[in-house]
């Protein structure tokens, strides 16, 4: 099998993908298949054309990568990939759309507010800090609309924080979330569909030495990991449930992950589902895939060769 991973890209995680891009690579060469890592460029086609891959595995993360821009080229194309289709992806990569349709589904997600920065701008810092104190109790979370990598993400603990929060997440989109914040464990649920019905892997459980940032993702030592999660079996049910319904409501393909906070009640919330999760040494969905493998006693081969194919 001849795969082309499309990684790089012009989104502000760029650097993240062509490391996912090298590791994905190095896994799919081992599992015996032919496999290029194109850095997606105005080349892009010609690539492909003279490539002639089996199949593209898009994972270019963030903006572009995720919003479902890159699948419909490949579709106008007719080249075949594996993933979420064009229109899934612009629902599940943009938090505001995709947590109302998690929440009509029934499922838990932070109570919210998206604002935009023109707004932010029209009706000054006065007026949305009057809206926010009066519809939200501290702390909460600033976060981009769209993005990933913890980019542009603060967590706010009082109505002082939050103008530089916004600004701050205003450089990675034109859009701000803010979120209730929740405590409890975090917990990220990588979901494969192979046939119709999707499979949770193991949750990962993650235990960073402060918030799980950019630095705590992607340097190695920053963030302590447990997988599978310290969660007895009824919490590990609930969180495995979460992202294989989420994983069916958004109507995602192939591979995705979830990222839920289980508060001390048990209650799954559902912080946001990724179309291309991260495939570095320090990311989530591969250590999913070798938890997974030591469960079922087969291979991590076996499991990318089930999405591949
Ligand atoms: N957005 C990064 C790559 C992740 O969620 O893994």
């Amino acid at each position: 099998l001849t795969v082309a991973i499309l990684a790089g890209g012009l989104t502000h995680e760029r650097e993240v993908s062509l490391h996912s891009g090298r590791r994905l690579a190095a896994v799919l060469s081992e599992a015996g298949m032919h496999v290029k890592v194109l850095d997606v460029d105005a080349n892009l086609l010609q690539s492909l054309k003279s490539m002639q891959p089996d199949v593209v595995w898009p994972l270019i993360h963030g903006s572009t990568g995720e919003d479902g821009s890159l699948q419909s080229l490949l579709e106008l194309v007719g080249v075949p990939y594996v993933g979420t289709p064009p229109a899934a992806c612009r629902i599940a990569s943009d938090k505001a759309v995709a947590g109302a349709v998690l929440s009509t589904a029934g499922l838990n997600v932070p109570d919210s507010v998206t604002i935009p920065q023109k707004l932010f701008r029209e009706v000054g810092v006065g007026q949305v800090l009057d809206l926010i104190k009066a519809r939200f109790d501290f702390p909460l979370v600033v976060k981009p609309a769209q993005g990933g990598s913890a980019l542009g993400v603060t967590i706010v603990a009082s109505a002082a924080g939050l103008p530089r929060a916004m600004v701050d997440c205003f450089a990675y989109d034109e859009r701000a979330r803010v979120e209730q914040y929740i405590e409890g464990a975090e917990v990220a649920v990588s979901v494969v569909q192979t046939g119709s019905e999707p499979r949770a892997l193991p949750p990962v459980e993650i235990a960073a030495d402060g918030p799980y940032d950019y630095d705590a993702r992607y340097f190695a030592g920053r963030a302590e990991y447990f997988v599978p999660a310290r969660l007895s079996e009824e919490d590990t049910a609930a969180v495995k449930e979460a992202a294989e319904r989420a994983h069916l409501v958004l109507g995602l393909r192939y591979l995705s992950r979830t990222d839920i906070i289980l508060d001390d009640a048990g209650r799954a919330w559902i912080l946001d589902v990724n179309v291309a999760p991260g495939m570095t040494e320090t990311s989530l969905f591969p250590q999913a895939a070798t938890a997974d493998a030591l469960e079922s006693d087969t291979t991590v081969d076996d499991l990318y060769v089930e999405i591949l194919n």
